[in-house]
């Protein structure tokens, strides 16, 4: 079967051949790839930033937004059957028996560091025809999905976040918690983790806005405010003024990788918010932020910062909920986050390429 691969010693991105794997334990599941997304991470990868092969590979297969149709099951496979569309989840847990988190199928808190990711870490990924995984690490997608699901992926970072932000608002006192100041959100950045993340906030009814420095006439603007966020310019106002225009910001959702901006609007943050980075900045030059009003709001004015990495099954599980919700509601907003579509052959130059929202690779 066909697989795009890279090899990091010789700096070579390509298509190759592999072998087809086999179902080979009792709970495992054998699916044919339908789609696979296109994200930052694959260019950091592909541009050999980032990502480290299986051991004894000299290549890694990339790809870890996937879905794909059941074609195989396992003996003791219960939730899962042949022709079912299923997502997959990304990280596999450590082998570390004092890991509790990886122990507790919670390997997005792995405290070892010796998880394994599929198509970025020490496993190979899905952007190829067929792939082999236990249950528990497939979760199964309503047929209705079919055109989308492959965005599900991208939408776990959001559920994951709105998970940390459930259990950081219960440090207010009860009456606190639903205070109408506390339903200003800002999410920052309109790539897709910020598109898919301002979905789940206006459909969760927040005051959702869009913090971009992007053009009012950009599609993801479009995108956005069409299903009820406000678009706010970052070129054109600074932090200072968003927090004049909008009032207390109680949640930010960072979608960016830029520390320039984020710390510029942590620094704005409200009375009692909550601030959740997900972005993952280059390792460049230190940057100057006004680290002494950061501390001062935080301590003052009861703020938290959150940072939050990878996803575990419940957040896929929410993320398929959350996108049938999205595609009642706002189905053509959905729909315009994938902006290109290409075959399997044509993966390289799509991975490498820039531009459009989300890039799909058509797998079968
Ligand atoms: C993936 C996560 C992963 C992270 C760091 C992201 O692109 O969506 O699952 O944990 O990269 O490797
Ligand atoms: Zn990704």
């Amino acid at each position: 079967m066909k697989a795009l691969a890279v090899f990091p010693s010789s700096r070579e991105v390509r298509l190759i051949d592999q072998p087809e794997p086999v179902i080979a334990g009792p709970t495992e599941v054998k699916l044919r790839i339908l789609d696979a997304g296109i994200c930052g991470t694959d260019r950091e990868i592909t541009s050999f930033q980032y990502g480290t092969p299986p051991v004894n590979s000299p290549h890694l297969v990339i790809g870890h937004e996937a879905l794909g149709e059941v074609i195989d099951v396992g003996s003791g496979v219960t939730g899962l059957a042949r022709g079912d569309l299923a997502v997959l989840t990304v990280r596999r847990p450590c082998p570390h028996d004092l890991c509790g988190p990886c122990r507790k199928g919670r390997q997005d808190f792995c405290i070892t560091g010796d998880f394994t990711e599929r198509g970025i870490k020490g496993a190979h990924g899905y952007m190829t025809e067929f792939v082999v995984d236990d249950e528990r690490y497939i979760v199964k997608v309503p047929k209705e999905l079919r055109e989308v699901a492959v965005l599900i992926e991208p939408l776990t970072v959001g559920e994951k976040a709105a998970e940390q932000a459930r259990v950081l608002k219960q440090r207010l006192p009860g009456h606190l918690k639903d205070d109408p100041s506390q339903l200003n959100a800002v999410v920052l950045g309109a790539g897709p983790i910020g598109m898919l993340g301002a979905m789940k906030l206006v459909d969760a009814k927040f005051n959702t806005y869009l913090y971009y420095r992007g053009k009012a006439d950009s599609p993801n603007v479009k995108i956005v405010s069409a299903i009820g966020a406000r678009f706010i310019s970052s070129a054109e106002h600074p932090p200072a003024d968003l927090a004049k225009m909008i009032g207390n910001i109680s949640l930010v959702y960072e979608a960016t990788g830029v520390a320039k901006i984020s710390f510029d609007l942590l620094s704005v943050l409200g009375v009692n918010g909550i601030f959740i980075f997900t972005g993952v900045p280059g390792v460049r030059e230190p940057i100057e932020i006004d680290a002494e009003l950061i501390m001062r709001n935080l301590v003052l004015n009861n703020q938290v910062i959150c940072g939050t990495v990878n996803a575990g099954r419940a957040s896929f599980e929410e993320g398929v909920q959350d996108l049938v919700s999205f595609m009642l509601r706002f189905p053509a907003a959905v729909r315009a986050l994938i902006t290109a579509r290409m075959p399997l052959d044509g993966a390289r130059d799509a991975v490498l390429a820039k531009g459009g929202i989300k890039s799909i690779i058509t797998v079968a």
